[in-house]
């Protein structure tokens, strides 16, 4: 037999040798946790399709927030869920809204903390749509000033960064311009820039109370089967004046990551969504799945695949495995 020079498994032996080779590096910097914000008070529900997670109204969500900040997590992206819905999302920027007074609350409790807004229409408008109807269709310039002073209430309310996730044409630029004209050049905006229009955000919908009432959200969401579209996405919002960009759903869309973290010169985020989240769930509920193993696996593959940020359900768990050492 020849001599084998080459034996990969060398590099494999011992953890340590594993770990000093490891190619994929990760920090818990760099996780953010989606919240979801209800009114009410005394109120910590958890969401069905979504076990660990939880609705908080405004009383009960400094203690969930310091409990994030002792995990390791240094951001939060608060989701807004108000009581009140019409035609044009008008609670969206309303002074007294649900998430301008979560940013409020937050900041005061938990000033610590890095805290990022979803910038969207779905949560607010009694149709469900990410913004004003024409007819059955999302109008999208008459959205543009909404999602606008949707941001900039938010910004005014303490948001250290927005994050529009409707998927309207120029809606970074939008947001880019009130936020500068009122004084705020300093607050980043993270672009949902590559969304598709996936049936992984299923459990989301039901925590957010935002399904469409008609049709689906194909006319603005991304068609699935394209990936050069996404750098599309990407490169406008950069140019736009996004200084984040994201791709959502992550798993499914590794492909999608690679090829925007290669084009685009600002950092890449990536959304693991509640349809990943509940898959997990439900298959480590049955005992069919090691919970923490796949956890790790699956969020290690969407570091490897190019993003540099993630957005997790499970934020606080990989803050634990990374301290650990068990990744990262
Ligand atoms: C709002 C929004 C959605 C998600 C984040 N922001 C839902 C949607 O576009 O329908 C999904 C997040 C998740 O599934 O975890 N537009």
């Amino acid at each position: 037999m020849d001599r084998m020079i080459k034996r990969p498994r060398r590099l494999r032996g011992t953890k340590a040798l594993r770990n000093m080779v490891r190619e994929t590096r990760m920090s818990k910097d760099s996780l953010i946790y989606p919240m979801f914000v209800v009114e009410g008070t005394g109120i910590k529900r958890e969401i069905p399709s979504m076990p660990g997670q939880y609705h908080y109204s405004l009383d009960m969500l400094p203690a969930a927030l310091e409990e994030t900040a002792k995990a390791g997590v240094s951001s939060v992206m608060l989701f807004g869920i108000p009581d009140s819905k019409d035609e044009i999302g008008s609670s969206a920027w309303a002074q007294d809204g649900i998430i301008q007074r979560a940013l409020e609350a937050g900041k005061k409790a938990v000033p610590e903390l890095y805290y990022i807004t979803d910038v969207c229409m779905c949560e607010y408008t009694s149709h469900g749509h990410c913004g004003a109807l024409c007819g059955h269709d999302v109008d999208n310039d008459r959205t543009l000033p909404l999602l606008a002073k949707t941001a900039l209430s938010h910004v005014q309310a303490g948001a250290d960064m927005v994050a529009p996730s409707d998927m309207m044409d120029g809606r970074v630029a939008a947001i880019r311009r009130i936020l500068d004209e009122n004084g705020h050049v300093e607050i980043p905006i993270l672009s949902y820039a590559v969304k598709y229009a996936s049936a992984f955000y299923g459990p989301f919908r039901e925590a957010a109370d935002s399904a469409p009432a008609f049709g689906d959200r194909r006319s603005y969401q991304m068609d699935y089967h394209n990936a050069k579209e996404g750098i599309k996405e990407a490169l406008l919002d950069v140019e736009e004046g996004a200084d984040l960009v994201m791709v959502k759903p992550a798993l499914s869309y590794l492909d999608v990551i690679r090829r925007v973290s290669e084009t685009v010169h600002v950092p890449v985020a990536a959304y693991s969504v509640s349809g990943e989240y509940a898959m997990i769930k439900a298959a480590a509920g049955k005992g069919w799945i090691d919970e923490a193993s796949v956890v790790c696996e699956a969020a290690t593959a969407v570091y490897r695949a190019g993003a540099g940020v993630l957005l997790t359900y499970y934020a606080k768990e990989l803050a634990k495995f990374m301290d650990e050492g068990r990744i990262g």
